[in-house]
């Protein structure tokens, strides 16, 4: 019998300890730290999105792509290198005067049994902003389509069919009437939004403040945020902020994505300059990110 296996097999339990002890016993806490410079990094173009909801991208009258849209083209099919011009002509007709695009750099890597996201881009007089990325797989062909606009709808806050619902982010998926003007309050029973979060039928968010403060949450039927297992933090460095996150690969309960190696996942970053709430935000389209090795936009290789 040929020899299958190229290391030995020990329990992940026993490797963990082992490292822990090591690690605790000769390296500061800070050798955790992933080598960047072995990560390659991707250029990603984020917009401000002006009031383009969902909704608005589905109609063709108010969207010259609807009719592909719908037939399943990706918002990136078409926009490609196209997002600055539209945040350019989104930020006039919407009278937006904050910074309307911008190219964040990202890299990714997988050390033990964590994801590691790094994120840069320049800062606007010095101050860092606050950037989450959304993360989902294909198990919702919306968000495996378009990303974050699955998340943005037509009566959300300062959208154009908001009149004080109070609607935050929220996914079709969970509503059992979407229109025109989005699916207002026609959430799914609990059993229903429970069947879809066993599913994989959500997005998986991680955000990281101006502050360096991480938190962790996902989309449904509205945004639920809590605490980041796992660490996040903020720094400016030449001009340029720089965020890093990690988070473990393993989903540790509902709501939570687990990336698995091998497997192709799709994020889109959304980007706060400071003093900007709500939809005065910069978004990328959807891009794809692989754990371990695969053919995407962003490869998460191991160190
Ligand atoms: C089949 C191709 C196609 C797809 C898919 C598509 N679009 Fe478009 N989109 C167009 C065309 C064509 C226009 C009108 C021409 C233009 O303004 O660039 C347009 C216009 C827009 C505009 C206004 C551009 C501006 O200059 O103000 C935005 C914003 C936009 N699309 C966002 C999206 C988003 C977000 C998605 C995915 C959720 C998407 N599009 C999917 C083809 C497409």
């Amino acid at each position: 019998m040929p020899h299958q296996s190229p290391r030995p097999i020990v329990p992940r339990s026993r490797r963990l300890i082992a490292c822990a002890f090591v690690c605790a016993m000769v390296l500061p806490a800070a050798s955790w730290a992933v080598d960047w410079g072995k990560t390659a990094a991707a250029e990603v173009s984020l917009f401000y999105p002006g009031q383009m909801s969902w909704e608005k991208v589905l109609t063709a009258s108010s969207h010259k792509g609807a009719t592909k849209f719908r037939a399943g083209e990706t918002c990136h099919d078409c926009h490609r290198d196209e997002e600055a011009e539209m945040g350019a002509s989104q930020a006039q007709l919407t009278g937006f005067a904050g910074r309307n695009a911008v190219t964040v750099q990202l890299r990714a890597a997988v050390q033990g049994d964590s994801l590691h996201l790094q994120m840069s881009g320049p800062a606007v007089d010095g101050k860092a902003p606050s950037v989450a990325i959304m993360l989902g797989n294909e198990a919702l062909k919306s968000t495996a389509q378009a990303g974050c606009w699955a998340a943005c709808h037509d009566d959300a806050p300062g959208m154009a069919s908001d009149s004080g619902q109070k609607l935050g982010k929220y996914l079709p998926r969970s509503r059992s009437r979407n229109t025109a003007t989005g699916g207002g309050d026609s959430v799914r029973p609990q059993a229903e939004l429970d069947v879809a979060l066993a599913a994989g039928e959500f997005l998986d968010v991680l955000e990281i403040e101006a502050s360096g403060t991480g938190e962790r949450g996902h989309v449904l039927d509205k945004l639920h945020m809590g605490e980041l297992v796992g660490a996040a933090s903020m720094r400016i460095e030449n001009g340029r902020w720089v965020a890093e996150i990690q988070r473990p690969l393993q989903a540790a309960g509902s709501g939570q994505i687990a990336l698995e190696a091998g497997k192709v996942y799709h994020l889109g970053i959304a980007l706060h300059d400071p003093g900007s709430e709500g939809r005065e935000h910069l978004v990328s389209l959807a891009r794809s990110l692989s754990i371990g090795s695969g053919s995407a936009d962003i490869v998460a290789a191991s160190q």
